[in-house]
């Protein structure tokens, strides 16, 4: 099975080139522009699917507010900032993003979510939130993001660097399937097409390993199915304490 995923993986690539080039050239940073567009609707059958997943997710986050306090949450990556919803009323948010051009779209969902403070957006990448000061927020959420960032240990240690002791990283994350599967299979023949399609989305990432080796004192970790298409039914959820 390695050696025919290989060939075809191998055969996606070569058709590929074209995109390569692209990028190789810079133009592909135009992309940038057009992501946040169509990630505003795919977000939006992603929440509707998603919903209790998310719901059932999101309602352990009171658990991390210090008492008297008021919670605060960073979240990495926010895109069009699909979760506000989920976020319990009063609490405090700190958007990050590496892309400028989602703001539009950040903006309209802060109008539609008014029970929450929003402090600002940092346009920053996950790996250096150097703005962000050490032990300062009490929740970092991560949904949909572990599989775009370019270093993911790097991120897992800037999340555990800003987040206060005793507070948490949230994640919900699509995920590489089982060896054993056709999924498995197909998941590696089309990335090097999802890349670019998915602004540098990594489909094949098994990214509990690195939440497993990241340090956390408690990790509540599950895999689950997803009612998506196929490619990202492989989910993980959960939640990891410092
Ligand atoms: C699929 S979108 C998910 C957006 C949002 N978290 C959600 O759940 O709808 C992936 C997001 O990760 C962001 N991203 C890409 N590379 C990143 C990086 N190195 N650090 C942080 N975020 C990154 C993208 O700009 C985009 O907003």
């Amino acid at each position: 099975m390695t050696l025919f995923m290989k060939f075809w993986s191998s055969v996606v690539n070569a058709l590929c080139l074209p995109l390569h080039v692209i990028h190789a050239l810079g133009l592909y940073e135009i992309y940038k522009r057009i992501f946040p567009i169509y990630l505003y609707r795919i977000s939006i059958c992603y929440n509707k699917k998603m919903h209790d997943k998310k719901k059932e997710l999101f309602r352990s986050l009171s658990e991390f507010t210090k008492p008297g306090g008021r919670l605060t949450i960073l979240e990495i990556g926010c895109g069009t900032g699909a979760n506000f919803e989920f976020y319990p009323p009063g609490c405090k948010v700190i958007c990050t993003d590496p892309n400028p051009h989602f703001e539009k779209y950040l903006k309209k969902s802060m109008g539609e979510n008014d029970q929450l403070t929003y402090e600002r957006f940092v346009v920053a990448s996950g790996e250096d939130m150097g703005s962000v000061e050490d032990e300062s927020v009490d929740v970092v959420v991560c949904t949909l993001v572990l599989c775009s960032v370019v270093d993911v240990q790097q991120t897992l240690r800037e999340a555990h660097r800003i987040l206060r002791p005793g507070g948490a990283l949230f994640f919900l994350e699509h995920v590489a399937a089982d060896p054993s599967t056709w999924v498995y299979f197909f998941q590696h023949v089309v990335q090097p097409l999802w890349y670019y399609f998915g602004d540098g989305c990594e489909v094949i990432r098994e990214t509990w390993k690195y939440l497993e080796d990241a340090g956390f004192s408690d990790l509540k970790l599950r895999h689950i199915e997803a009612p998506l298409t196929a490619l990202i039914k492989p989910h993980i959820i959960g939640y990891a304490v410092k």
